[in-house]
């Protein structure tokens, strides 16, 4: 027998496993797991023979440097995102799909910061300088001379120039173009990100610099590059959407020095990404009139009530399986919601094609949507619109019944505010009064479709 351990390792996401498998249980890709040790597992571990002990201190020594204030970016959404702006040294990891608007965002907030007398640099690796340039000219009329750039994609180098010049924010666009020349691989395979962003981050903890990495998602591999850094880095925040809608959501994912419940949505014009003030009223605005299959329901973007339009169109189906086409909600969900319509409202939808879409591009995750989805569906079926004044709330059982919301009061106080006068919502111990609004608590869905006026 082979002296070394033998295993198994996931090449996508370097997940070590004992059996080998159809599907890597981490990362859930198909097909990628392959006999052998990975070049991570690989790396020969310094010895620990000659170490010099290291000298432990009081925690009491590190009061002053614990309250730390933060440096303000500069930039409202920023600040209020990061918790009140750069914490000295920290990584943080802005994650999003090719094209969603990261450059963008971090070309503006880097303008912004410069301008503010701080120095930043940005490290070019997925574009060229000229192009980042380009981008610049778009965003400002005047480049900061704060403001500079290293074309470089070798990490150990970007990391010497981080202590060298010791800025005091640097950009890496993007983590997938780094690499370090005796790490095995091509740029951005598991190996190499996790390696170069791992010899990044410790220059910005020894010189205090903060570091913004970014990081590519694909569609359907989830965090590609992200989801192994997660442990490496302070901040984990996420720019989703729909490309072909207005509205980017950023999001906190994880944040070590404060809130993970901060969110900002934007919308991309002319002059770069800009800060949707009232995301409620912009999400509801061009909600069509008259028209069945359409809700208002109001969802939780982290601490944040959001007003959202639910969509449903239901066509006879032609030959074969009835198609289900979701946007912007999980097609589990619909399954189960057409399910439940069809066994406990006695609304079938078995010969129909059904698609629904949450508008705004913003994917909405909160299972409060349920009933908003399910109202959406009979709407669409009795071709009969709900009043425009209606709003619906409430996560769905298999039993048809509604279940309670959290923040029920924040919710309803956001949907009143902009003009909704009947809210149909789960039935609770203690009903919600809100002034100017007629409260309806429905225990199960056939009541709320009865509430609502559809039958
Ligand atoms: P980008 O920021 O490069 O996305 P990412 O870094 O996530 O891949 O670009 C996002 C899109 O925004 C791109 O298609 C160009 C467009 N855009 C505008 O519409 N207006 C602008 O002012 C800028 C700078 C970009
Ligand atoms: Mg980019």
């Amino acid at each position: 027998m082979n002296a070394k351990q033998p295993g198994y390792y996931c090449t996508k996401c370097d997940a070590q496993f004992l059996k080998w498998s159809g599907q890597c249980t981490e990362c859930g890709k198909w097909s990628t797991i392959v006999e052998g040790v990975s070049d991570e597992a690989a790396v020969v571990r310094p010895s620990t023979s000659n170490a010099r002990a290291g000298k432990s201190q009081s925690f009491a020594t590190l009061e002053q440097t614990a309250h730390e204030p933060r440096t303000a970016t500069g930039v409202d959404l920023w600040d209020r995102i990061l918790s009140g702006g750069f914490v000295r040294g920290s990584v943080t990891l802005l994650g999003g799909e090719p094209g969603i608007g990261k450059s963008t965002l971090l070309a503006q907030l880097a303008l912004v910061f410069a301008e503010r007398g701080n120095r930043v640099l940005y490290v070019t690796g997925e574009e060229s300088p000229l192009q980042v340039h380009l981008r610049l000219k778009r965003l400002a009329t005047v480049i900061p001379s704060s403001f500079e750039f290293l074309d470089q994609t070798q990490a150990d180098v970007i990391a010497a120039t981080i202590r060298e010049t010791k800025p005091n924010l640097t950009i890496i666009d993007s983590v997938q173009s780094m690499r370090l020349p005796d790490v095995a691989g091509e740029p951005g395979n598991p190996t190499q990100v996790r390696a170069s962003a791992a010899v990044v981050a410790e220059a910005a903890k020894q010189t205090g610099c903060s570091i913004i990495l970014v990081g590519q998602v694909t569609k359907e591999g989830e965090l590609a590059g992200p989801r192994l850094l997660e442990h490496l880095v302070d901040s984990v925040l996420m720019m989703e959407g729909d490309r072909t809608q207005s509205f980017r959501l950023l999001r906190v994912v994880k944040h070590r020095f404060g809130n993970t419940e901060e969110s900002g949505i934007l919308t991309m014009g002319e002059q770069g990404l800009v800060e949707v003030l009232d995301p409620s009223a912009a999400f509801i605005a061009d909600r069509p009139k008259e028209t069945s299959g359409s809700v208002i329901t109001c969802l939780m973007q982290g601490a944040r009530p959001l007003l959202v339009e639910v969509q449903a169109l239901v066509t006879p189906a032609g030959f074969g399986t009835p198609s289900r086409r979701v946007t912007g909600v999980d097609a589990n969900r619909l399954s189960l919601l057409l399910a439940v319509l069809g066994r406990r409202a006695g609304v079938g939808f078995g010969d129909q094609d059904v698609f629904v879409n949450a508008v705004g591009g913003v994917e909405a995750k909160d299972p409060s949507i349920d009933l908003a989805i399910a109202l959406a569906l009979a709407s669409a079926k009795f071709d009969k619109p709900l009043a425009r004044d209606v709003i619906a709330m409430g996560e769905v059982g298999l039993a048809g019944e509604i279940r309670p919301v959290a923040r029920l009061a924040l919710r309803l106080k956001e949907a009143a505010r902009l003009g909704f006068k009947v809210a149909i919502v789960p039935k609770e111990k203690d009903t919600v009064i809100m002034p100017m609004m007629t409260v309806i608590p429905c225990s199960n869905i056939k009541e709320a479709i009865q509430a609502a006026g559809l039958r």
